[in-house]
């Protein structure tokens, strides 16, 4: 995913530009550059390679005071200084960064190519600078909006010229972008994190809008031309909050904070006494909701991991039937959706570009949508009718940890809130509800054992294949472990309904090979049981997940790694603890870079 900041005020803007690259640098890139006016010269600096790299070939002595910057992650042409960001018009002075895919960008190289204009680079983002300088007559918002009516595709753009030298234009269509207002000067961004140190008040831009950047003031219109009147938002996140603190990594430190995030996830929404739970953003349209005959849970990667617990919590509590979607297969297949389907988002970043177009194909269809979401102001978040957010503060590390027990716990409020207005008893209520509130401590007490997981990662570490085996609500959770252990330490890792092994991934299993198996204490205890007999029959080496005082479960593993008891439903929750910690400590043993994986970047919005 790319980075967008830009800055037009009194201070210089370079610092803040470079700060802001910095803090998006999490999301993942291949380049970056900047582009600053001085004294009414267009100058653009960028490079392939780290940030460091860029800022080797900046001078932090200069002093203009309006610029915009780019960390760019490669889809047209390769990572190279050429390719990345801010692409300019053939005249040298319209500069241009750009999020998303503008998809008739063939069409449009060679129309204007028979114009003349030699293209210097691959992208698709050049044509947009170039098409932008072809239209412009002395104003850079009109030759903005002329140039995206030929356009098609997904964009946030930021654009600035050197004739117009306090002014940015920017536009978005598919790709996120909000404005942070300060005082004296404006800033603007793909991510609220890259200007949180300078002002919390944004507006976030919609789809199809404009806005016209200088120091005093922000215009917003409709590509169109046709004026748009925003409110001003508060930004929930402290910077404290999207900084290390201590950490060595931020997957570490999100590891930790989830006692404290699922506090602040419940806090407000559970009613013990009366088993009930509170969600402000169902209340418009809960006898809708009551009245869904089928659940599809939609969404990408660890949220779809999420959204499959759901699935067995909302049939279990609902009782209505749920099925779990990955959202690039539901966007392109020809689904069954009417006026009956309840079609649920899940994702943390609310970005991602498969999870809106499912979306968009639900509501198209007439479903009512609904989204499960983390980052406030997001696109699903806007999309969708109405929603639940996690409240789990800002993730920075590319692998999702808190966004997962997130969504399990938002999940399983929705299951409650909606199971109770159907057939659930407020004593059913009250029990199920009393659990969840433990579990932010039983997180705290999992993470007391962290060195028992880091000595798991240190034994196995070296191991190219590991499975990962779970049964009932304990499978999402093998998934969960794997897929956290391949992303960040590429080591190979398959997750599985542990019965399915003996139809096939079985062969696999040879002396010595790390088998994880999530064997809490539950309906399928004893089958699962077998299943770890079977593993270690052929020379797998088990690490299980067990509840705490099962000591028949210590004869059979090799490593046994306890969590606390708790409802069925709610395991979840407990047993990914060990796994995100094990995959966190075999990366950091392997010498990966956590934070930021190979190839992976934090939110995708793009195909
Ligand atoms: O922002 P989202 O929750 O929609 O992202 C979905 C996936 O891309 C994301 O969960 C991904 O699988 C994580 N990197 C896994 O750790």
């Amino acid at each position: 995913m790319c980075g967008i900041i830009g800055y037009v005020g009194s201070r210089p803007a370079l610092p803040i530009l470079i700060e802001g690259l910095r803090r998006l640098e999490y999301r993942g890139y291949d380049s970056a550059g900047v582009a600053l006016i001085d004294h009414g010269q267009l100058k653009v600096t960028k490079s392939a390679g780290r940030l460091s790299v860029l800022e080797q070939m900046l001078d932090f002595e200069a002093d203009p005071t309006t610029g915009i910057g780019h960390t760019r992650w490669a889809t047209h042409g390769a990572p190279t200084d050429v390719n990345a960001h801010p692409q300019q018009d053939a005249s040298g002075n319209i500069a241009v960064i750009h999020n998303g895919i503008i998809e008739n960008d063939r069409a449009l190289r060679t129309y204007l190519e028979r114009q003349g204009v030699v293209f210097r680079s691959e992208t698709d983002t050049e044509v947009l600078a170039q098409l932008i300088g072809r239209f412009y007559e002395g104003n850079l918002e009109q030759a903005v909006r002329q140039a995206l009516h030929d356009v098609s595709g997904a964009y946030a753009i930021a654009v600035v010229c050197s004739q117009e030298p306090n002014v940015i234009v920017a536009a978005r269509k598919g790709s996120p972008l909000l404005i942070g207002i300060g005082k004296g000067e404006n800033l603007l961004a793909s991510d609220a994190a890259a200007i949180l140190a300078h002002t919390t008040q944004v507006v976030y831009l919609g789809d199809g809008e404009m806005a016209h950047i200088t120091p005093q003031h922000v215009r917003m219109t409709t590509l169109d031309a046709i004026p748009v009147t925003k409110n001003v938002e508060e930004i929930e996140w402290s910077l404290s909050e999207i900084e290390l603190a201590g950490y060595e990594h931020f997957m570490l430190k999100e590891i930790h904070e989830q006692p404290a995030s699922l506090e602040t996830c419940l806090r407000g929404r559970i009613d013990l006494r009366e088993g009930a739970v509170h969600l402000g953003g169902l209340r418009d349209c809960t006898r809708e909701l009551t009245r869904a005959k089928r659940i599809i849970l939609t969404a990408c990667g660890t949220a779809w991991h999420a959204a499959l617990v759901g699935k067995y919590m909302f049939e279990e509590l609902i009782r209505t039937p749920t099925e779990t979607e990955y959202a690039s297969e539901f966007r392109y297949r020809n689904p069954v959706i009417d006026d009956g389907t309840l079609v649920i988002a899940v994702s943390q970043s609310g970005e991602t570009a498969d999870t809106l177009a499912a979306l968009a194909e639900a509501k198209q269809r007439g479903a009512l949508t609904l989204g499960v979401v983390n980052v406030v102001g997001s696109s699903i978040a806007r999309e969708t009718d109405a929603g639940v957010y996690l409240h789990v503060g800002p993730e920075i590390g590319v692998a999702s940890t808190k966004a997962f027990t997130g969504q399990v716990a938002v999940l399983a409020l929705m299951a409650c809130y909606l199971g109770r207005r159907k057939h659930l008893s407020p004593a059913a209520c009250t029990q199920f509800l009393t659990a969840l509130n433990q579990i932010p401590d039983q997180i705290r007490q999992i993470l007391q054992h962290e060195e028992e997981a880091r000595a798991v990662a240190e034994r196995y570490c070296e191991k190219e294949n590991w499975l990962y085996l779970g049964r009932g609500y304990n499978y999402p959770v093998a998934l969960e472990g794997a897929l956290k252990l391949k992303e960040i330490s590429y080591i190979h890792a398959e997750g599985l309904p542990a019965a399915e092994m003996k139809h096939g991934p079985i062969a696999l299993i040879n002396e010595g090979m790390p088998v994880v198996v999530v064997a809490t204490a539950g309906t399928q205890y004893e089958k699962i049981i077998s299943n770890i007999q079977q593993v270690k029959a052929r020379g797998g080496s088990v690490i299980a997940v067990a509840t705490e005082g099962d000591r028949e479960i210590k004869r059979l593993a090799e490593h046994v790694l306890y969590v606390p008891d708790t409802l069925e439903p709610l395991q979840p929750l407990l047993a990914v603890i060990p796994l995100q910690l094990i995959a966190y400590h075999a990366a950091v043993l392997r010498g990966c870079n956590v934070d930021k994986p190979r190839n992976l970047a934090k939110s995708v919005t793009v195909e």
